[in-house]
């Protein structure tokens, strides 16, 4: 299925494009939002990383015939490594859209949905050695009940972390998805929801990669320069708004006049979060924990 760019008008706006810059999509997908950055380049560069082989393919068939753009095969978490090898070490803007494609979650041998029953999968990356059915099947009980926990806010964590290790070796979603229908109640949304997030988030290590893309990324922009993050869960949230209160916030008293290099390194764009309107929600139900935040290299 084709992957429905989220808050494609907000994002682009917000990121300021000035056509002869180099801008970084951090998450290039379906090119949604790569596409939408191209449209407005005129001697400008796009960067698009993107770790999955099958999104990597479907880009380039979406931007056959578009120049401008290079695409790298990689973590966005090694982004300053990758742009430096390549001679760039500053850009005037850079995109993360978080979390999946909907081919990824669609094409149900990969094993990112609960709704259909597959092999234990949910690699993003498929070089990379870590599935899940390694974590459910290796990991102990401490580990597998911190990560549903921790990364789905599971609160039957240690119940589900328990069946598991009973019930081991697992290899298919439908069995752990047998697994959390005992345990949890059908009342509050699907029994397996919050675990298959939590997996996922573990295999792909999700957020570990976006502190530390975000970490390089106030080294990487030239002044003026955003970063424009959307998120789809409190996790990635949390992480996003972190970071950008941190590195705007001065430890000098206010009133007091700051010197050009004691300023904060970013400027918030966006205090609150923007969300998707009604009308994106009902067309795009994706779009609906969409949350967006913005800041500004100063
Ligand atoms: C929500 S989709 C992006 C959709 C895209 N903006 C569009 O308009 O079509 C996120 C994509 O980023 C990729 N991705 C997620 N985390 C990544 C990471 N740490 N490094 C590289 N790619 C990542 C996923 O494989 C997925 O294809």
């Amino acid at each position: 299925m084709k992957h429905e760019p989220v808050l494609m008008h907000e994002a682009i706006e917000h990121l300021k494009i000035d056509p002869n810059g180099i801008y970084v999509d951090a998450t290039l997908g379906g090119a949604g939002h790569s596409q939408a950055i191209l449209k407005r380049l005129d001697k400008g560069l796009l960067i698009a990383f993107e770790q999955d082989d099958f999104a990597i393919d479907y880009a380039r068939n979406i931007l056959e015939g578009e120049d401008g753009y290079v695409i790298i095969k990689s973590n966005f978490r090694y982004m300053k490594k990758e742009l430096e090898a390549r001679g760039i070490h500053h850009v005037d803007g850079m995109l993360f859209d978080l979390g999946l494609s909907s081919f990824q979650i669609d094409d149900e041998a990969r094993g990112f949905s609960y709704l259909a029953d597959a092999l234990l999968d949910m690699r993003m990356n498929r070089d990379q050695k870590i599935t899940a059915r390694h974590i459910l099947n290796t990991y102990d009980v401490d580990e597998l009940a911190r990560i549903f926990y921790l990364y789905g806010e599971e609160k039957r964590s240690y119940p589900i972390a328990r069946k598991i290790i009973e019930k081991r070796p697992l290899s298919t979603t439908g069995e752990l998805v047998a697994i959390t229908d005992r345990i949890n109640s059908k009342s509050k949304g699907h029994s397996a929801k919050r675990v298959f997030q939590a997996l996922r988030i573990a295999v792909n290590d999700e957020l570990t990669a976006l502190e530390e893309a975000l970490a390089s990324s106030v080294d990487l922009l030239n002044p003026g320069g955003r970063i424009v993050a959307i998120t789809f869960h409190s996790l990635e949230d949390r992480i996003v708004k972190h970071y950008f209160k941190k590195m705007s916030e001065s430890d000098m008293p206010a009133g007091i006049p700051i010197m050009d290099e004691k300023k904060p390194p970013l400027k918030l764009v966006t205090r609150k979060p923007i969300y998707p309107s009604e009308a994106e929600k009902s067309a795009n139900s994706r779009s609906r924990s969409a949350k967006l935040r913005a800041a500004e290299r100063t």
